[in-house]
């Protein structure tokens, strides 16, 4: 018998140095090792001897046993680190390669023009409101002085969608909103995406509007006009003129339509009359519509497009270059 545990043991020396696979030692380890392997079953046939022998001898089957498994752990750290120097070769990181850096992201003009008016306007009191894109015909029409077939209603081509909701067409409806909920004064703008059903190098089926509105008890015309003004001249850091031109809007009466151009250090202007905006003072049906009494309170309102603003600011012909998403164009900005 312990000549067997001792030509076992050397048998299993010499396998076990010789491999160099970690699979292969695995196989190795069931082979000795497993439950039905050569040390485990020579265990078992202690029971079969004499009395007498079975201490010895299973003592040194256990020390046999201890051995193999020692010698197996020893190669497998072996063979992980064979394996590790390997992968450390192969992966090496040559640090000298020309890096290929970071590009900064950029704000969208659309969005840099619409944060430019949200401060100017909030440093004059104004709060911001927002709305739903997914309108109802009220909130988008009729509230705002356009009944059912209004010829009104024809100015705008509107995306329709089921029952009576449909997808604003402007962010006036954001004004009723407000209105609905609270009671004057109000001073509020209403940045927001908007949406018809148009399309060529100055129109786009979404564009974004900013409203402005203030209802208070003496609110006239010219305070309208010196608003807009300031808020024009700060915008777009120059001095400026404004023409305003006779317009219709079924929510104004009565309403105007607003046209710019930069005067130059000497007072002389630099380009043509460009249109930016809409206003009026708010219809006394729409003050009515949303309880507010128009012989205590007056308002004036005023609509302008964000998109167009962006053009202005930075030079863009083309409204659909910006939503595109062309980054040569982006990031230019
Ligand atoms: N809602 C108008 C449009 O989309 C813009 C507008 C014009 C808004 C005059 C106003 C306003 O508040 O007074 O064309």
């Amino acid at each position: 018998m312990q000549q067997e545990i001792d030509g076992l043991l050397a048998q299993a020396n010499a396998e076990i140095d010789a491999i160099e696979d970690s699979e292969d030692l695995e196989k190795l380890r069931v082979h000795y090792l497993g439950k039905k392997g050569l040390i485990t079953e020579l265990l078992k046939s202690v029971s079969a001897l004499p009395k007498s022998e079975r201490p010895v001898i299973g003592q040194t089957i256990n020390a046999a046993k201890k051995v193999i498994v020692q010698q197996i752990k020893q190669q497998q750290e072996r063979l992980m680190q064979v394996k590790l120097q390997a992968s450390l070769i192969k992966e090496k990181i040559d640090v000298s390669l020309p890096g290929c850096g970071e590009r900064l992201g950029s704000m969208h003009p659309v969005t840099r023009v619409k944060q430019r008016v949200v401060e100017l306007f909030k440093s004059l009191g104004f709060s911001v409101e927002e709305g739903p894109d997914i309108e109802d015909d009220y909130h988008n029409f009729t509230a705002l002085n356009i009944p059912q077939h209004h010829p009104a209603r024809a100015l705008q081509d509107t995306f329709y969608l089921q029952d009576d909701y449909l997808l604003r067409t402007h962010t006036s409806p954001v004004q009723i909103r407000t209105m609905e909920h609270a009671s004057p004064p109000f001073r509020i703008i209403t940045p927001g995406r908007v949406y018809r059903c148009d399309s060529d190098q100055t129109h786009t089926p979404m564009f974004h509007q900013c409203e402005g509105l203030l209802v208070d008890e003496h609110c006239t015309f010219s305070s309208l006009k010196g608003l807009l003004h300031d808020f024009l001249s700060r915008f777009f850091e120059s001095a400026i003129e404004l023409r305003f031109r006779p317009s219709y809007f079924p929510f104004t009466e009565p309403s105007a339509e607003v046209d710019i151009r930069r005067l130059d250090e000497d007072g002389r202007p630099m380009n043509d009359w460009l249109e930016v905006l809409g206003c009026g003072m708010v219809h006394p049906n729409v003050l009515r519509n949303v309880n507010i009494d128009p012989d205590q309170f007056t308002g004036f309102a005023f609509g302008v497009g964000l998109d167009r603003l962006a053009m202005l600011r930075y030079r863009i012909h083309d409204l659909r270059t910006m939503f595109e998403n062309d980054l040569r164009f982006l990031q230019q900005f």
